[in-house]
């Protein structure tokens, strides 16, 4: 690592380190509120480019005499420090992927990718991600962040301060300030960018296991689904698919002719997800071990050997993403691959995860080479962004197979900023009552962190659920913006209906309120890539500067409208102003045993669809707008439509509806549809209003109307 001229101060061990005056790489603002502080020596070669940023920022001006959240770098026992002052009782948040509670005050976090079965190693405090990100809430509800461009092995501490703690050179810090937390998670958006708009599909319920197999297993039970009447998008293939473990291959025996296994799931409504893992097998006469050997992809040694180590195959090489020959070999062998109809990638393992590594990875010393846009350096620098490059290029090979489909990719390892190639899950959770309770603050932190597009395995990954726990999993996790139910290869049978018939009616009502709100959540999906405001949020979003709500961890809210409160929820704290329990599929939540209850914003209006098995039968030509009137006897609401898939919504092919609601006359309360903005054309719109009273939901009839009269008394 090399140094600047660095103006150092040393205090008892510790080297302090002035803020850079460098020309380029300077302290300053980017944009109104939000600053950029460099140390003092700052090397843009052992930084730039950045992983999180979409963009490298302009200078703005210079930092307010006024602006009071500095950060002070230095170095100590071989580490760059960088440590921010925040106001005192400040709550703080986000920080990733992470156990432990939503309030992440006290605490330490590793950030330093990491497969981790049941979060038992290191006691959970490193996951399958990183993010480098603090969101903290003053005590007034106004907001502020704390970003750290900085791939490297890093610590995080969240004490009076917060502490970042490197292995690697010292690195730059953005500071953003919010007059909300919603305010700040805008303005990280503008800097690390948002979801790209992901397929319908991907938004309904998924069923997966550690493995179906072999492929009449796989259609038996899309089948079931089908017979049982529980909705469902897709079915999900892990490793078992592949010839002996081998990426990119099928298995003769157990996947014959997947092309036919893929048609066999569309003409039912299904997609299908895939798994490629990072580590190809080294074995000579394979495809893709024989091509990467020949252009010369694979991570090296620090004695530049292709370096080799333990994974599903046995001995495995690893592509070296940091070079843009590899992204672009990656990339184009999902051609013949995607070619078979398979609708959706899973990247899996790719922190990446060896199982004769040293800590389960990599050596840190092992080399990348990079190229011209990317400096060759160690594995410490890259390993955590190994995973998101990974993704990055699997998109790209994705989206240049199938041009005229929006790509899915689920990833477990990722890095903040990820969020612009994959969704992800949780890894490898338990079927226990604590990781349930946990999955919630542990999303709702996901989300706060750029990541809106994340859940854990429904049911719990290891172990065996019981019914009860598997009942109340799926209650809850109908609700999670990612919503697949997965399982370990040595687990019982974890479908709706491997538990009794009280399970999988459960199940079944829990996913088909899923369904119902779906016009609701894909419209939070729209938002989310618009301005990277979480579809799941926690409860003190509804009033930040209400301090009861700030440890708020079972309760959640879906979008600014709605509030889940879990049955298991033990005297929750909810917001103020009033509230309204819906059914959504006709179930009573009060006297339900599972499922959630779900509430209503007063001053919301929420468009539902209608209850279908699969996305390929949904369509927004009819929608019942329930409506929970506030005071005032008003309300108001949107919805996003497109056509699911594809781009045709860049060229205008959407809707974007808004929805006002008000007493003109007494008694009567009027609805006024208005298209804001798009072009889509709908065969046939009808709308029905219900809205909610002190007596009962009361309804309009359908209609074409754009404006709908309802009688409330
Ligand atoms: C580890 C993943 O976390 C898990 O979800 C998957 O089932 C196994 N790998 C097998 O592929």
């Amino acid at each position: 690592m090399q140094k600047n001229s660095l103006i150092k101060l040393l205090v008892s061990g510790l080297i302090l380190i002035t803020a850079s005056s460098s020309a380029q790489y300077r302290t300053g603002l980017i944009d109104d509120d939000i600053a950029v502080f460099y140390p003092e020596d700052f090397d843009p070669e052992e930084n730039l480019p950045s992983f999180a940023l979409v963009e490298e920022p302009e200078m703005q001006g210079e930092l307010p005499s006024d602006w009071d959240m500095t950060v002070a770098f230095s170095e100590a026992f071989g580490k760059s420090m960088a440590e921010v002052k925040i106001p005192v009782n400040t709550d703080l948040y986000a920080t990733g992927e992470q156990t432990g509670n939503l309030v992440r005050n006290g605490t330490t976090r590793r950030m330093w990718n990491t497969d981790n079965f049941t979060y038992a190693r290191d006691n959970g405090i490193r996951l399958y991600q990183s993010h480098p990100w603090v969101l903290g809430i003053n005590e007034d509800g106004s907001a502020f962040g704390v970003l750290a461009d900085n791939t490297w092995q890093m610590e995080l501490s969240l004490g009076k301060e917060i502490l970042f703690s490197s292995a690697g050179p010292a690195y730059r810090v953005f500071v953003i300030k919010g007059r909300s937390p919603q305010d700040v998670m805008h303005k990280l958006a503008g800097l690390i960018g948002t979801i790209e708009m992901p397929p319908l599909w991907s938004l309904g319920y998924q069923q997966c296991r550690w493995s179906y197999f072999p492929d009449t297993r796989v259609k038996e039970i899309a089948d079931t689904f089908r017979l049982k009447q529980i909705p469902c998008d897709v079915i999900w293939m892990d490793i078992h698919y592949m010839d002996a473990y081998k990426i990119f291959t099928f298995s003769p025996e157990r996947f014959p002719n997947p092309q036919e296994t893929n048609s066999y799931l569309h003409n039912k409504g299904f997609k299908s997800v895939w798994m490629i893992d990072p580590g190809v097998a080294k074995q000579e006469g394979y495809s893709v071990y024989d091509s990467g050997t020949e252009k010369d992809v694979w991570v090296k040694t620090k004695d530049n050997k292709d370096y080799v180590g333990d994974v599903w195959p046995g001995p495995c090489v690893f592509p070296d993403f940091t070079q843009g020959k590899v992204q672009q070999w990656w990339s184009a062998l999902y051609k013949d691959y995607m070619a078979t109809g398979i609708d959706g990638v899973w990247n899996d393992m790719n922190e990446p995860a060896v199982f004769n590594g040293p800590d389960w990875t990599m050596p840190v010393d092992n080399v990348h080479k990079g190229d011209e846009n990317l400096p060759e350096d160690v594995h410490l620098r890259y390993h955590n962004v190994y995973g998101m490059m990974m993704v990055k290029a699997s998109r790209e090979g994705i989206e240049a197979a199938n041009p005229e489909k929006r790509p899915f990719i689920l990833t477990r390892s990722n890095f903040i900023g990820g969020q612009r190639y994959a969704a992800t899950w949780t890894g490898d959770n338990a079927a226990r009552w604590d990781h349930l309770k946990m999955s919630i603050p542990m999303s709702i932190n996901l989300g706060l962190s750029g990541q809106p597009f994340n859940g854990p395995d429904i049911g719990g990954f290891a172990e065996n659920a019981t019914p009860e726990l598997w009942g109340h999993w799926i209650a809850v996790g109908a609700f999670y913006p990612f919503s697949r139910a997965h399982t370990e290869v040595s687990t019982r049978s974890q479908e709706p209906w491997a538990f009794g018939p009280e399970v999988e009616d459960a199940a079944r009502t829990a996913i088909e309120r899923r369904y119902r709100l779906l016009p609701y959540l894909y419209t939070l999906f729209h938002q989310a890539s618009e301005n990277g405001m979480p579809v799941m949020r926690p409860v003190f979003f509804a009033d930040p500067a209400d301090k009861n709500l700030r440890n708020e961890q079972q309760a959640f809210m879906l979008g600014s409208d709605l509030l889940i409160v879990p049955k298991w929820a033990d005297h929750p704290k909810l917001p103020g102003g009033i509230w309204k329990t819906i059914s959504l599929v006709g179930e009573d939540s009060e006297t339900d045993i599972y499922q959630p209850d779900v509430k209503l914003r007063g001053g919301a209006i929420l468009p539902l669809g209608q209850v279908v098995q699969s996305t390929a039968y949904f369509s927004n030509d009819s929608v019942t707008l329930y409506v929970c009137p506030d005071d005032n006897m008003t309300a108001t609401g949107r919805l996003y439509s497109d056509t699911g898939d594809g781009y045709g919504y860049r060229k205008g092919e959407f809707a974007c509806d808004v929805f006002e609601a008000s007493a003109s006359v007494p008694g009567m309360l009027t609805v006024n549809i208005t298209r804001q903005k798009g072009d889509m054309k709908f065969k046939k719109r009808l709308f029905r209003v219900g809205v909610i009273t002190d007596h009962g939901m009361v309804y309009s009839d359908w209609s074409r109307k754009n404006s709908i009269d309802v009688k409330i008394n």
